[in-house]
């Protein structure tokens, strides 16, 4: 809702007043408008709420240079995230993507992925103060700032693609030649070296000067918390190259109520690459604990609860099941074996982390053969399709090494997600979608677990039929008609 606000500017001389309406979270950006707008000097200005004798704040003239406006390229669950959380807090967000469908949608405030209070939150986006275009040139000329958001998959080899952080530094070079000082902020996943090494050297090489800045933030958003995650970080990692950089990317997270951690462009880089390397491994040896406990009849998660209360270990990502998929794990950490093997300085651990990791989904099938015997012409119900819980995302996810398993058995796959079925539907065309857990359920001759939604977690569903369990979807142990994977 607009509030009043009254802008009293100081120029030594005398005060000018003036009026502003806004909503106060869009205060700053539209007091910058305004001020460019009024083409005064000044030397300082204070702003006054309506009704309110103290001001709210005082800026001097170093406020106009202040990053504000940000561009993000790559609309994808980081960057529209990041876009959507920013304008939230305050800032004027123009976003960029090649693909127009989804300039589209953005546009008519409909999000192109599912994410918990994403849909809710673009749509209470002032136009104003957001937009998307595929206009690149027009987004990055209009803001302070611009953040890369885009895709860095994995290829065959283990190593990232860097292409889409390639064309769009040569495209940012272009643009950056007459507009020098502009802050270039990585967000997207990057080997370290890649901001300084490819991103600075190709936006220097095609701008034909290197009067801009680069920084390397990078993104920790769990999909399916991405919003909350983003709106609420840890921390924020702020990889710089001078404490001004530092202060310009506080200043845009100003609104974020967490610790700011300052260090080097490649630190920056390699603390993402670390953070996710940690957390697969450790959800990894929860993995093995588990297939350990399995054969000798120990439930995992009773001695992983146990392991947990050590405050030097924790009880996060330990919960054995069917292993980790999603974009983000099984591409950073084969990222760094691939880097590893590169450099000739082996990342052993790793490398046994992702051994591990690709058998555990198997389990599935195996257990479901001992049960019902050989799978071929038997219906099997694939419970739970996304990687996780909470998003639509099927890159990567243990369902695909499931179904595909099943399929080569000869098995007949029926398949159930809340909101992932469409997605996966474009990796296996073939297969059965039921549109409810019943439809899928009633039909099989034995039903498999994989990725635990709350309302796939009630036991009733299951009853009549032999369920395997990928990820403690049911408080049981096994026996008649139920079997755990680790447990
Ligand atoms: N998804 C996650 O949970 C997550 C979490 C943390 C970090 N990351 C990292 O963030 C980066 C982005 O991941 P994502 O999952 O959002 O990717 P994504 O594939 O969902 O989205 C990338 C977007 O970039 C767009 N794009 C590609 N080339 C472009 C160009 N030249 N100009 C404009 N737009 C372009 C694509 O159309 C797409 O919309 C990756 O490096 C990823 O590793 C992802």
């Amino acid at each position: 809702m607009a509030e009043s606000f009254t802008i009293k500017l100081h120029n030594g001389q005398g005060v000018k007043e003036s009026k502003l309406a806004c909503e106060e979270r869009y205060l700053l950006v539209e007091l910058r408008e305004k001020l460019k707008a009024l083409k005064t000097s000044f030397t300082s200005v204070e702003v006054y709420k309506k009704g309110q004798s103290r001001p709210l704040f005082k800026l001097t003239p170093k406020f106009l240079s202040a990053p504000l406006i940000i561009s993000i390229i790559g609309t994808g669950y980081v960057g529209l995230v990041t876009g959507v959380g920013l304008c939230h807090r305050g800032r004027k967000v123009i976003c960029v993507d090649v693909d127009q469908k989804k300039v589209e949608m953005i546009n008519q405030r409909e999000t192109p992925i599912y994410e918990k209070g994403l849909q809710e939150m673009l749509s209470s986006l002032p136009s104003r103060q957001f937009t998307c275009t595929t206009d690149m040139k027009e987004a990055v000329l209009k803001s302070d700032a611009t953040f890369i958001a885009v895709g860095t998959p994995p290829m065959d080899n283990g190593d990232q693609c860097l292409d889409h952080i390639r064309a769009v530094s040569i495209e940012l070079g272009k643009i950056l030649k007459h507009k020098p000082g502009h802050l270039v902020v990585v967000k997207s996943t990057v080997i370290p070296g890649t901001t300084q090494n490819l991103v600075k050297r190709l936006i220097t090489e095609n701008a034909g000067h290197s009067k801009f800045r680069v920084a390397m933030v990078p993104e920790f958003l769990r999909e399916g918390l991405a919003l909350e995650d983003f709106l609420n970080p840890a921390r924020i990692i702020i990889g710089v190259e001078n404490n001004e950089d530092f202060e310009d990317i506080k200043f845009i997270f100003k609104e974020f109520k967490t610790s700011f951690f300052k260090t080097a462009v490649a630190a920056a880089e390699m603390i993402k690459y670390a953070s996710n390397a940690m957390l697969a491994t450790k959800i990894t040896f929860a993995n093995e604990i588990g297939n350990i406990c399995k054969h000798q009849d120990i439930d995992v998660y009773e001695v992983m609860d146990g392991v947990g209360l050590d405050p030097r270990i924790g009880r996060a990502f330990l919960n054995a099941g069917r292993g980790f998929g999603g974009r983000c794990f099984p591409k950073d950490v084969k990222a760094l074996m691939h880097l590893g093997r590169k450099i000739r300085e082996p990342a052993t651990l790793l490398e046994a982390v992702w051994q591990v990791n690709e058998r555990q989904p198997l389990k599935l099938v195996e257990l479901a053969k001992k049960r019902v015997g050989i799978l071929k012409g038997k219906q099997v119900a694939v419970m739970g399709l996304a990687f996780k819980p909470g998003t639509d995302d099927v890159r990567e996810s243990p369902a695909i090494i499931v179904i595909r398993e099943l399929l080569r058995q000869g098995a007949q796959v029926i398949a159930y997600d809340p909101v992932a079925s469409e997605n996966m539907a474009k990796v296996f065309p073939n297969i059965e979608y039921g549109k409810t857990p019943k439809n899928v359920i009633d039909k099989a001759d034995v039903v498999i677990g994989v990725t635990e939604w709350p309302e796939l977690r009630d036991g009733r569903l299951y009853e009549g039929k032999v369920f395997i369990d990928g990820m403690k979807f049911l408080n049981k142990k096994t026996g008649k008609d139920y079997e755990g994977i680790c447990w």
